[in-house]
């Protein structure tokens, strides 16, 4: 996607070295636009951990990067699968981590220590590319239903809590491409945009990379959903998502799950949209099993802003003793999903319509 004009990945090799690794530092945005240069297994660990860069399938594909850089240093089997398990540790939600490291493994472990590094950086762009592919697949197959919420004389109105979008994959995004593939098709849409306490990945990200495109939008408190939607004033609901349980339980950011409640009780449509790599085909029951991040209180109880003469601030908003907690993402049950987007197409949130898209994934499919 574009900023200013110029077109960006969210990650990419240098053209120049052709080995290290560029990020854009997201938790710089929306105040100032910083590339990062990833040189190590551990520069590479502590971007994922410390979320200056972040989304679901992009920390895979910076993961499958930050192997790469590990095995430049050792690229025997010993260190390969100790730096797998290193990077695979740094966030515990999006399954598109281990997915991306599995991935990587497998095409490694057959390969000689000498041809690693050359094999795992074209694994590593394979990744990326198809990520990239995969998302703008989902913008393709999510466009019907926006197009089929189009009223004369008033905007499509979507609702967005997180950033799903293209600062959060490759490219495209997976929420947000159904949206930017409408805009670019000539839709009147408006995007309320959520913002995504205590992170604020609404606020600073999503709104940024909406107003970059030219996207109309409206940045909201995360408490306000359910209201625009009691007044007709939210057409659907599309987030992303970090887990999908095989029968289609979504784990996404802190927030969603009170979103697709009030989305229900309002009969708003809400539609979950990701790539296969974020189908955790191993769990059954996504709210008993998919694990929880538990991130720093610091992240409640303090907050980050520009001040007036253009530094960046971070205050306490919290009284000095008061304890907080913060679970970084929640789990939303299937019954409550109208459907998911995927590379393929859309599906019912269950294990058959998963499985209707992904027959091989079948018990004894030869696919
Ligand atoms: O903690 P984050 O910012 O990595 O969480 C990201 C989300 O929850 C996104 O909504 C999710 O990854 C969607 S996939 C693009």
């Amino acid at each position: 996607m574009k900023i200013d004009g110029t077109a960006y990945r969210s990650v990419w090799v240098d053209a120049g070295d052709r080995w290290s690794v560029h990020i854009l530092d997201q938790t710089r945005l929306p105040w100032s636009l910083e590339v990062l240069r990833l040189t190590s297994r551990d520069e590479a660990a502590h971007a994922i951990k410390s979320m200056q860069t972040r989304g679901a399938p992009l920390i895979g594909a910076v993961a499958a990067y930050g192997l790469c850089l590990a095995l430049r240093a050792d690229a025997s089997t010993d260190a390969m699968e100790r730096d797998a398990a290193l990077l695979n540790a740094t966030r515990p939600t999006a399954v598109n981590l281990r997915w991306a490291l599995d991935r990587m493994l497998t095409r490694l472990r057959n390969t000689p220590a000498s041809d690693r590094v050359a094999v795992a950086y074209a694994e590593a762009a394979l990744i990326a590319d198809e990520d990239a592919a995969q998302n703008e697949a989902i913008g393709g197959h999510g466009l019907p239903l926006i197009e089929a919420a189009v009223r004369p004389g008033r905007p499509v109105n979507v609702l967005t809590h997180c950033n799903a979008g293209w600062l959060a994959t490759v490219d495209w995004g997976t929420a947000l491409s159904p949206i930017y593939t409408a805009h670019n098709a000539g839709i009147d849409l408006h995007v309320w945009v959520d913002e995504t306490r205590p992170r604020n990945q609404g606020a600073a990200l999503t709104a940024w990379e909406l107003g970059k495109h030219g996207v109309p939008h409206t940045v909201v408190a995360d408490n306000a959903g359910g209201h625009f939607m009691q007044h007709g004033m939210v057409d659907l609901v599309i987030v992303g998502a970090d887990r999908v349980s095989r029968t289609g339980d979504a784990a996404n950011k802190i927030g969603t799950y009170l979103k697709a409640l009030a989305a229900h009780d309002n009969s708003v449509p809400f539609w979950v949209a990701m790539p296969s790599s974020t189908i955790d085909w191993t769990l059954a029951d996504g709210v008993a099993d998919i694990p929880i991040e538990e991130r720093s209180a610091s992240e409640v109880t303090d907050m980050t802003g520009r001040l007036p003469d253009g530094s960046i601030a971070t205050m306490r908003i919290v009284a000095a003793d008061s304890p907080a907690a913060n679970p970084a993402f929640d789990v939303t049950p299937a019954r409550l999903v109208t459907g998911l987007i995927t590379e393929r197409g859309r599906c019912s949130a269950s294990a058959e319509g998963l499985l209707g898209l992904y027959p091989e994934r079948r018990a004894g499919s030869s696919i």
